[in-house]
């Protein structure tokens, strides 16, 4: 997807699954009272990487990395240290597949680093984008 606002959910398959230095680039925009969004990188069913902004969460603000193997949903990491998401503006995300962790960037700048739990990269073969946002554009690159 290039131009144009495309609706969520929205999927990108990933034809080889992943591999490092595959970059991935979302353009989009929180829509007003956003609740939730997530990005999950799928094999099958599971959900390799779940990175699962959260608005009000108990009126926090709250990023939720985690895993779903056959069903069940893992130990959640929420160890990032900003949360760079605003209601009704324009982001960047970008997700670099390194050697043992996906390393996430927002307009810029690094925000965290989620540990394979899944090692099986070429597995990974779906990107779905879910939640309270607008795309502009999706784009795979290698880097
Ligand atoms: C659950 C939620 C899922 C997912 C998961 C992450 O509570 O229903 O959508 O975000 O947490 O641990």
């Amino acid at each position: 997807m290039s131009d144009g606002f495309s609706k969520v959910p929205f999927d990108l398959p990933l034809q080889a699954g992943l591999m490092p230095r595959m970059l991935i680039t979302i353009m989009g925009t929180v829509n007003p009272n956003p609740n939730r969004f997530s990005l999950d990188f799928k094999k099958g069913n599971d959900i390799a990487f779940h990175f699962n902004p959260r608005f009000n969460e108990d009126n926090k603000k709250v990023i939720v990395c985690n895993s779903m193997f056959q069903n069940n949903w893992g130990k959640e990491e929420r160890t990032a240290p900003r949360f760079p998401f605003e209601a009704g503006k324009p982001f960047q995300l970008q997700i670099l597949c390194e050697v043992d962790h996906f390393k996430v960037a927002v307009d810029g700048a690094h925000l965290l680093q989620y540990n394979f739990r899944e090692k099986q990269l070429n597995a990974i073969n779906k990107l779905c984008i879910n939640g309270d946002i607008t795309l502009t554009s999706v784009m795979p690159t290698m880097i």
